[in-house]
């Protein structure tokens, strides 16, 4: 497979600041040579979109099924990626048959679940997003914590259960906490900061072992402001933690973008550009990782459709897996970006 020379990669970029670049991969991603191509040409780690969830594992009752995401991990160490792991415990991927067992049977099988795919992966994965989303204010708790079956059936322990488990498991791998909505500009993100902040502090003090915060980054255009001191702040206060950051899950919706093609990627590259600079200055970033490498797919024409029915233009290769204004906006990003943890430690190694 022919890879674009280094020049032109998001990965060799990243490797400048010790950073990796890269995205969410599915099966049917590797079936298209040009989509192939701009993985190997651009990404240094790669996430399965979906093969390594709870419901795409645990299909029928019980009966765990790897065999897709066995495909894409030995795609990656096949092609010197690394892999990131998304994810082992979401209440979104709870599946069908285990919604309605019992708080004795569902922490069962959670655990089974687990232990099994943990021990399966041990030494092969970067990183796991070993809990993903556990925060949701409307739901009324004093911890903030999201009502979900893990929350019912475990109590607020589950984090540091699942943790402690898959550190046992995979000692080698950045366990990291994964969450959505902390990037952005309102006072229910605000909120949601401090709450994962004051959530942090509770994990650290019982040593459970969190050793980085995914920040998802599903941004959208014309929302998420140039500059963001209470974000910057929450960054700080991270570092000032001893946690690293993994950008898990970028993408830019352009759903309130006009229309013109030129206008709507000119603003999503300069989204890129303004949010990642702003995250790689004031956080030691280990990854960054876009949701898809082209518009030809993503999960933005579902979750967020434009209301002209346009499909959306949110990632960095367009549908025919050319590099867009937004793979510019990355890459100035990516060479720019002072990297404060990886300069002071000195100890993390670019990929090249
Ligand atoms: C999304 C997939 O991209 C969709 O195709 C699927 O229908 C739902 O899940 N946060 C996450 C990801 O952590 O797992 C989600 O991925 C997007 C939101």
């Amino acid at each position: 497979m022919h890879h674009e020379p280094k020049k032109s990669s998001l990965s060799s970029a990243a490797a400048q600041n010790g950073v990796l670049f890269g995205t969410a991969v599915c099966s049917s991603d590797l079936l298209s040579q040009p989509i192939t191509r701009a993985i190997l040409g651009n990404c240094s780690i790669i996430t399965p979109e979906y093969e390594l969830k709870w419901d795409a594992v645990c299909r029928v009752q019980e009966n765990l099924e790897y065999s897709a995401a066995d495909q894409l991990i030995s795609f990656a160490a096949d092609n010197a990626l690394a892999v990131h792991g998304h994810t082992l415990w979401w209440h979104e991927a709870v599946p069908q048959g285990l919604q309605m067992t019992s708080d004795k049977q569902f922490r069962e099988a959670a655990l089974n679940h687990l232990t099994s795919t943990a021990a399966r992966y041990a030494g092969q994965l970067h990183s796991w997003d070993v809990v993903n989303e556990s925060l949701e204010l409307d739901h009324g708790r004093r911890d903030g914590l999201r009502e979900t079956r893990f929350l019912a059936a475990f109590g607020p322990d589950y984090i540091e259960i699942a943790f402690r488990e898959a550190a046992l498991l995979d000692p080698n791998a950045i366990l990291v906490l994964n969450e959505m909505g902390l990037e952005y500009d309102s006072p229910a993100a605000e909120g949601k900061r401090r709450q994962m902040l004051a959530l942090l502090e509770r994990e650290k003090a019982r040593g459970t072992p969190i050793a980085c915060l995914g920040v998802q980054s599903h941004l959208t255009a014309l929302e998420q402001p140039r500059d963001h001191p209470d974000f910057r702040r929450f960054l700080r206060e991270v570092r000032a933690m001893g946690l690293s950051v993994m950008i898990t899950e970028m993408d830019v919706s352009d759903h309130l973008c006009p229309r013109d093609r030129k206008q709507r990627d000119a603003i999503v590259a300069e989204t890129y550009r303004s949010y990642l600079e702003l995250v790689l200055a004031e956080a030691d970033v280990l990854a960054v990782s876009t949701w898809g490498l082209s518009d030809g797919r993503t999960w933005l024409n579902g979750f967020r459709p434009r209301l002209d029915g346009a499909p959306q233009r949110p990632l960095l290769f367009d549908r025919a897996a050319r590099r867009k204004q937004a793979w510019h906006g990355v890459r100035d990003a990516l060479l720019s970006g002072r990297q404060t943890g990886s300069e002071l430690s000195g100890l993390r190694i670019g990929t090249d």
